[in-house]
């Protein structure tokens, strides 16, 4: 009776997970899923403490400490986050996602009793959580350093693909060989932790610059199976479908990011990234055009169709509230103001659409890369606002380029366009961008927020 009851509540956590996720696909529904699947996490993780323990094994105390640590680092780490730096937080909490998984299957081995058989599937699956817990928590771990900025991309180890097949073999090996034994050897089960450990920083160190965020949703879907392996493990319903869920929409988000980059996944992993590699398109000679605010603004006022490309620039200035004032300003002229959105501008998916819908900017005025780039020919003025990769033509002509292959924003097929920036500074891939030289691109030099203001400022003078 007391299981039925039990596995009763956890269906309904389980099906608050699911309404959630799906309230999650949309900005005005997402609060609402982020809090019923949070209900649900609260409700799956009660029933689950109030489940008695086996005799002995009665450590509440030590429970209750653990949550009121990590609740008090959780709630103070989330209200200082800055919203640039939320990508970095992702991470480091999706590493301990994995380190969880990976004590788990630690301390289950730990547990053996030594008559116990090994060759079992619960053991292969210990045996994976340990793995896939440990790449995830030490691979998210330099993933954190690396969008941190304090590890640089070029801090490769040598032959890191023969590197990793090998540690892949040995584990392998190891994994069986101890499976085989009539005892278990725990020092094989240290040498694996160790070995997968060394693999996640492996794993991820050769890869950076612009496949970063699909190596972060990588190992995002990685923790959700590594939740979903303990899960099967304790026999815990809730958290082998919570993992499996944090897998799959993992994976799909993986899968999404590398066709908005254009890339195969293996191509990602395997291939690794040159952040500051060759592809620079030379700016020697060439001279880029200024913009003054008054010319932008009368641009702004006698045009039919504007659009705004968004990037990183945007959420360093924290923009995003007076983009959408110069939104309305424009609108009052009868301007068609639209914003296009290039599904990897900023650092983290989703990043451009988040901070536009905290601005209150509407959701139908967003529009998606392929729908952008057939608008652009018939717009007079593109503003590029704290964006350099999203919109460089490099990716469309230059095969040496890093970035070669990424669809990109065409916005130099509109009359006009306008880039708000501070400097010529490159972006995130580090390499030069052929469109501030262009013929009818101008550069409006100076941080988003405060060149935006004087925009409306001018606008209103014009
Ligand atoms: P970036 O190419 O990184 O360019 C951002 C530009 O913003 C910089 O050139 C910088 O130039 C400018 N900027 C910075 N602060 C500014 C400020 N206060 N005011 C005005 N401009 C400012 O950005 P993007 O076009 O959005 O491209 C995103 C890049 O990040 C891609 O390479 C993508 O692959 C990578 N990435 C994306 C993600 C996700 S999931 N979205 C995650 C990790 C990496 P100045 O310094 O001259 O101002």
């Amino acid at each position: 009776m007391e299981g039925t009851i039990t596995n009763f509540i956890y269906l309904i956590c389980i099906s608050l997970f699911i309404i959630g996720l799906k309230k999650l696909s949309h900005p005005d529904s997402a609060r609402t899923g982020n809090l019923l699947a949070a209900a649900g996490m609260i409700g799956a993780l009660l029933v689950t403490l109030i489940t008695p323990l086996p005799v002995g094994d009665n450590n509440y105390g030590v429970i209750a400490g653990g949550i009121v640590i990590g609740s008090i680092i959780g709630l103070v780490a989330a209200k200082r986050i800055k919203m640039t730096a939320m990508p970095e937080m992702v991470s480091l909490f999706n590493g301990l996602g994995g380190a969880c998984a990976m004590l788990l299957a630690f301390v289950e081995f730990y547990n053996h009793p030594p008559e116990a058989t090994l060759l079992s599937g619960q053991i292969a699956t210990t045996f994976f959580a340990l793995f896939i817990g440990s790449i995830s928590f030490t691979g998210s771990l330099v993933a954190y350093g690396k969008l941190d900025g304090f590890l640089r991309d070029s801090l490769v180890p040598p032959a890191p693909k023969v590197i990793n097949v090998l540690l892949l073999l040995v584990i392998l090996f190891l994994s069986i060989f101890t499976m085989t034994r009539p005892e278990l050897n725990f020092t094989y089960v240290i040498v694996i932790l160790v070995l997968s450990l060394i693999y996640g920083i492996t794993f991820v160190t050769p890869i950076g610059g612009g496949d970063m965020p699909v190596v972060i949703s990588l190992l995002n879907s990685f923790t959700g199976l590594g939740a979903a392996l303990a899960g099967l493990i304790y026999g815990n319903q809730v958290m082998v479908v919570g993992g499996v869920l944090v897998g799959a929409s993992g994976t799909i988000l993986t899968i999404l990011m590398c066709q908005a980059m254009n890339r195969s996944l293996m191509n990602v992993i395997i291939g690794g990234f040159s952040a500051s590699g060759g592809g620079t398109a030379q700016s020697g000679e060439q001279v880029a055009k200024e913009a003054t605010f008054v010319d932008t603004a009368i641009m702004l006022k006698y045009a039919q169709k504007v659009i705004v490309v968004p990037g990183y620039g945007m959420a360093v200035a924290q923009a995003q509230h007076t983009v959408h004032d110069l939104e309305k300003a424009t609108e009052e002229e009868g301007v068609s103001f639209k914003y296009a959105i290039h599904p990897v501008a900023g650092r983290m998916p989703g990043h451009m659409n988040v901070l536009l819908a905290e601005a209150d900017v509407p959701y139908p005025k967003l529009l998606d890369l392929d729908d952008a780039n057939r608008e652009f020919p018939s717009t007079d003025v593109v503003l590029v606002i704290g964006a350099n990769d999203v919109v460089n033509p490099a990716a469309k002509t230059d095969q040496s380029s890093p970035i070669y292959g990424m669809p990109i924003l065409d916005v130099e097929q509109a009359q006009n366009v306008i880039v708000l920036k501070r400097s010529m500074n490159p972006g995130y891939a580090g390499i030069q961008n052929q469109l501030f030289f262009g013929d009818n691109t101008r550069m409006l030099f100076g941080d988003a927020k405060s060149s935006l203001s004087k925009l409306i400022e001018e606008l209103n003078n014009v």
